[in-house]
């Protein structure tokens, strides 16, 4: 009998076989051995903000970002090497330039010193916010930026140059439908009054995807498609967000009706056609530790409604990033990324990082911890209310902060509060908080990182937190209630 035949008998039950990595590792790196007395100890020297915590004595798994931490592969590090840190036009330069012609369309990038500057590269993402809304906010009109989520920094960004984002989250993010997808969508009934009350105040509007402050969910090919062609109609260019394009590509090959024949680069070609541009953080799925992009399509209806916007960008750069060629970018993680950017365009990269995220996020959930569902791409939420219920806990306890606290003191494991502190803001005139629509702990997975192992690590000390979470006492803050970004700058303490 034939290998080929016995084998076909064999797999069919493939599916009930655990997956391996798609990849072994290649380098690994030692933990130090850390105490949770001297965590503790130090979490409270630091005002109990994680961001403050030295790495190294983190003994669990460090989720505080998926951002600029993934393990690069060999050939990241082999090309690495052949970095070319010439000033002007360096060989990466131009491979990179091939690269996101490949992934993201012919018209996002121009030859350099011909036609039309259209592609620059920054040291990472908010500068590119940075350069776009400085400029955009110029024009001295009142605008307004609606999107599906805006991250923290795009948020911040926007309103340092006067203008107002509106995040126009999908009802279907906080409908409690565990199985419903594409909940990163923007809420469309809600962007068709804005338009109908207030195109004329829009620049563009900006989607994010995957929607990071909307729990990490997938945007859907049908919402990108319906709102291009709504804000078209307005003659409002599509901008967007697309630090996560890849992993978003993925749940629409999976997800969404007819794209499971398609290819994750055919998906992505379709997502990038409706763009007018995109800012990008290379650190996300550039699978780089450093690096960003600003790119206009040629054609776009960006240019035409900005047509100064190229070379105002352009001297931005130079002033301050770098030559164009560079821009903020050494030769050397240029070509980090475009092999970066190659890799994660592999399917079996995809599914095993998706899986990866909701195998751990899924684990949570059967365990009883309330974790938003469906698991988005690149974190696992945590329901900071729902967690306390059934103790003592005051929104203004800042539970998220709490736990993370606990959890990185108590368990090694760092993750990071994305809710009533996060987003939150205080009135000094009332004097009192002002409390967003969501409050969760994010639990972020770097990239080819950490093993199943180590998950389910963080899954087991958050069962056992959750037990005692009687326990955890409310924080009070001590530095920075009423700072703009003061996640990553305040200071707490327990109460007693
Ligand atoms: N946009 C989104 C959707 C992001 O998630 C981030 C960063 C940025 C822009 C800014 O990019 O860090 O390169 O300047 N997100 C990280 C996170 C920091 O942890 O979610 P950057």
């Amino acid at each position: 009998m034939k290998l080929t035949d016995i084998i076909k008998d064999v797999l069919v039950k493939q599916d009930a076989v655990m997956h391996p990595r798609p990849y072994y590792n290649h380098s690994v790196s030692f933990k130090n051995t850390v105490s949770s007395e001297e965590r503790a100890e130090m979490l409270e020297r630091v005002g109990l903000n994680v961001f403050f915590f030295p790495s190294a004595m983190i003994t669990g798994c460090d989720l505080l970002s998926d951002s600029g931490v993934t393990s690069m592969t060999d050939e990241q590090w082999a090309a690495l090497h052949k970095g070319d840190e010439a000033y002007g036009s360096n060989r990466g330069y131009y491979l990179l330039k091939d690269r996101v012609r490949e992934i993201f369309g012919e018209g996002f990038f121009n030859d350099p010193g011909e036609g039309m500057p259209n592609a620059f590269l920054f040291h990472q993402g908010r500068a590119c916010e940075n350069a776009l809304f400085t400029h955009l906010g110029k024009t001295g009109k009142a605008l307004l930026i609606p999107s599906n989520g805006h991250f923290d920094t795009t948020q911040a960004n926007i309103m340092a140059n006067r203008i107002t984002p509106v995040n126009l989250f999908s009802p279907a993010l906080t409908s409690g439908r565990p199985d419903e997808m594409f909940k990163g969508d923007i809420d469309i009934t809600e962007l068709k009054k804005l338009l109908g009350s207030s195109h004329e105040h829009m620049p563009l509007v900006y989607l994010t995807i995957t929607n990071n402050t909307g729990g990490g969910q997938p945007v859907s090919m049908k919402n990108i498609e319906e709102v291009a062609q709504l804000v078209h109609h307005y003659g409002i260019p599509l901008f967007f967000d697309a630090c996560r394009f890849a992993e978003n590509a993925w749940f629409i090959k999976h997800h969404e009706p007819g794209y499971d024949k398609k290819s994750i680069k055919a998906i992505v070609t379709k997502i990038f056609s409706f763009a007018d541009g995109f800012t990008i953080s290379f650190k996300k799925d550039g699978l780089v530790n450093m690096g960003g992009g600003m790119f206009f399509k040629n054609d776009g209806l960006f240019v035409k409604k900005f047509p100064r916007m190229p070379e105002n960008i352009l001297d931005h750069q130079i002033l301050t990033e770098g030559h164009p060629t560079y821009g903020g970018m050494s030769g050397r993680d240029i070509m980090a990324l475009y092999i970066g950017l190659h890799t994660v365009m592999r399917e079996d990269y995809l599914t095993y990082r998706i899986r990866q995220v909701r195998d751990f996020g899924d684990a949570m959930h059967a365990q009883g911890l309330p974790v938003l569902t469906p698991i988005g791409g690149h974190a696992v939420y945590l329901d900071v209310n729902k967690f306390f219920d059934g103790t003592a806990m005051k929104p203004d306890g800042f539970g998220g902060i709490g736990l993370c606290a606990v959890l990185l003191a108590a368990y090694g494991h760092r993750a990071c509060e994305l809710g009533y502190f996060t987003f939150g803001q205080y009135d000094q005139e009332k004097k009192e908080e002002i409390f967003p629509r969501v409050n969760f702990v994010r639990f972020a997975v770097p990239r080819l990182r950490y093993e199943k192992q180590d998950l389910d690590a963080v899954v087991a000390s958050l069962v056992s937190l959750h037990e005692s979470r009687g326990k955890i006492p409310p924080v009070e803050v001590t530095y920075g209630r009423e700072l703009a970004l003061r996640h990553f700058k305040a200071r707490f303490r327990f109460k007693k």
